[in-house]
């Protein structure tokens, strides 16, 4: 509905310049925002006063004009000019009708494609396999998933990459200590990566010989000895097979076939350091090699090198990473590549990203955006860390979240099997850490908190699946299918009106979501959306309507709500529960 009242104003404008009333090399932003009186109407705009200026005319008479200009259209109910020059439109409840029924009918719940399908490479999670998933790999997980969920939903193809690091000097050490383990002891240690890494690194510090024996595993897995390889892989699978547990628990949509590790890139590193220097973009300093950019300078006006080869011939992270961006253009064939990645490799990305152009590696169109994140903080202000003070294990937290979960469920009173406790507990104890995630701006830190996470009130899983439920149990009460109400939608109630219009945004959300990366506008239009169904049930009876036509409209109402809700909480990887 806003998208289409933009077309509308976009088409006027346009009349206007034709006409000569504006200046045609003027590209106004359009904006509609909401009123949040509705005696204003649904919409406002200051395009008028955009206008009026550079059209050397009085913003109200500029305002007549714009309406005067506005193309025949079904859609306007009304039209006034406020104010300065505010223009205040209200939609036909015709049209408000029609798209309700079509997002009733629509597999899609109204959600039109996007308008020019793309290829986004994705890259997102990419832990360190070293070490075990930990609380710092949740958010890259759970929000690169639920945007490429969305990317996915409104028609452009994704290419998910998880970035794995497999390489480097860290895994000497682990290969190391592999080499100390007879058979059945080396099972026993990879079952926890944490304490494995934590005794490696302990016998690295203590023995010069095994920290020197480390080093010479490196050397040797890099020359590509096979031995040394085989065992590189036992642990890299085992590693691997930990993050894909971490996945399936929390819903994560990656799979193996997704895994474009580090190491895949190294037989081209050597290719990216030449093509830099015919580029004539290397430098050598200490030793090193490296790549000064003006775009990017220290307090003290000094360009900040990047350093792609170490003095030893060793390549670097940023090295990979500009292997990465050739292939993702030339292999993948991507338009638009995007890193889910902390926002403290900001810098790293912005010059990536700024050298892969100058060095022809990306086309100057390439689209590639890093969405940053902030830090997942404990209650005392400092970055969450488990009760012994180390870093938690992503699966000891999300046994912990089912665990307290559970506890919960067995407070409250209720007719559930065991069986179905559990079930439900496991729902409700990740949906809540996600949600708790998501629902937050991705980037700002945010404080980590069970209680909050697992509450029933407020902008919480717990909440909205409980609300998801009690929509859906207006149906089973009924024994009527949700997909089958006949009858027409009816309006006659402010109640019915106002969820109404809470539901034909859907659309509009969901594309900003799409647009911008930032799953929580649709978490808040959730939260909305179940308010104003809240607000409706109490104030419009239901089945005990007397009216049958009346009746049908708000089982429909309740059945598109739920549909919209179902929608909105897969594309942020979160499964609704039938009772709870
Ligand atoms: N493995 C890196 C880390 O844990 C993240 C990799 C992100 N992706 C990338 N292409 N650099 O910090």
């Amino acid at each position: 509905m806003k998208e289409q009242l933009e077309v509308l104003l976009a088409d006027a404008v346009t009349a206007l310049k034709q006409q000569n009333v504006v200046p045609s090399e003027l590209e106004p932003r359009i904006q509609l925002d909401r009123p949040r009186d509705k005696s204003h109407g649904d919409f406002a705009t200051n395009l008028a006063l955009l206008l009026a200026k550079p059209a050397g005319m009085n913003p109200r008479a500029l305002a007549e004009a714009l309406l005067a200009a506005l193309p025949a259209n079904s859609l306007i109910a009304k039209a006034d000019i406020a104010g300065p020059g505010f223009i205040n439109f209200s939609i036909s409840q015709d049209q408000l009708l029609q798209q309700l029924e079509h997002a009733y009918q629509d597999a899609h719940v109204g959600v039109q494609p996007a308008e020019q399908s793309k290829r986004c490479v994705v890259d997102y999670s990419s832990p360190n396999l070293a070490k075990e998933m930990h609380v710092g790999h949740l958010r890259s997980a759970i929000i690169g998933d639920a945007v490429v969920r969305t990317l996915e939903f409104i028609g452009h193809t994704v290419i998910r990459q998880n970035h794995v690091g497999d390489w480097g000097t860290q895994f000497g050490m682990l290969l190391a200590y592999m080499e100390e383990l007879d058979d059945n002891a080396m099972e026993l240690e990879l079952s926890n990566l944490e304490t494995f890494y934590k005794a490696a690194k302990k016998r690295f510090d203590e023995s010069p010989e095994f920290a020197n024996r480390a080093r010479e595993l490196v050397v040797s897995l890099q020359g590509g000895d096979a031995k040394c390889r085989a065992l590189w892989q036992q642990f890299i699978d085992i590693s691997l097979s930990h993050c894909q547990e971490v996945y399936d628990r929390l819903g994560v949509s990656l799979t193996r076939d997704d895994v474009m590790a580090e190491s895949a890139y190294n037989d081209d590193l050597a290719q990216v350091i030449e093509d830099l220097k015919a580029q004539n973009l290397l430098v050598e300093d200490q030793g090193a090699m490296c790549v000064f950019l003006d775009e990017f300078k220290n307090k003290d006006g000094e360009s900040l090198p990047v350093i792609v080869q170490k003095s030893g011939g060793g390549y670097l992270y940023a090295t990979t990473d500009l292997a990465a961006v050739r292939y993702r253009q030339n292999e993948l064939k991507g338009d638009h590549l995007i890193y889910f990645v902390d926002q403290r490799q900001g810098l790293h990305f912005q010059q990536i990203f700024t050298l892969a152009k100058k060095a022809g590696f990306a086309r100057q169109n390439l689209q590639m955006d890093h969405y940053g994140f902030g830090t997942v903080m404990g209650k005392d202000g400092r970055p969450y860390k488990s009760r012994d003070g180390g870093v938690t294990k992503l699966a000891d937290l999300l046994d912990e979240a089912e665990k307290r979960a559970l506890e919960l469920l067995q407070s409250k009173k209720s007719d559930l099997t065991a069986e179905e406790q559990a079930h439900i507990a496991s729902v409700v104890g990740i949906s809540s850490v996600k949600y708790a995630d998501l629902s937050k701006n991705r980037n700002s830190d945010y404080i980590f908190d069970w209680d909050t996470m697992l509450s029933f009130e407020g902008n919480t899983a717990p909440y909205l699946l409980y609300a998801f439920t009690r929509v859906n149990s207006i149906f089973s009460k009924a024994g009527i299918e949700a997909n089958a109400v006949q009858g027409d939608f009816i309006l006659n109630d402010e109640k019915e009106v106002e969820l109404a219009n809470t539901l034909i945004r859907f659309n509009e959300v969901v594309h900003s979501v799409a647009d911008k990366a930032l799953p929580h506008f649709l978490c808040a239009y959730l939260f909305e959306l179940a308010g104003a169904f809240s607000s409706f049930y109490e104030a419009c009876p239901i089945l005990n309507h007397d009216d049958a036509a009346v009746r049908a409209s708000r089982l429909k109402l309740a059945a598109l709500t739920a549909k919209t809700l179902r929608q909105g909480l897969a594309l942020l990887g979160i499964q609704t529960l039938e009772k709870m």
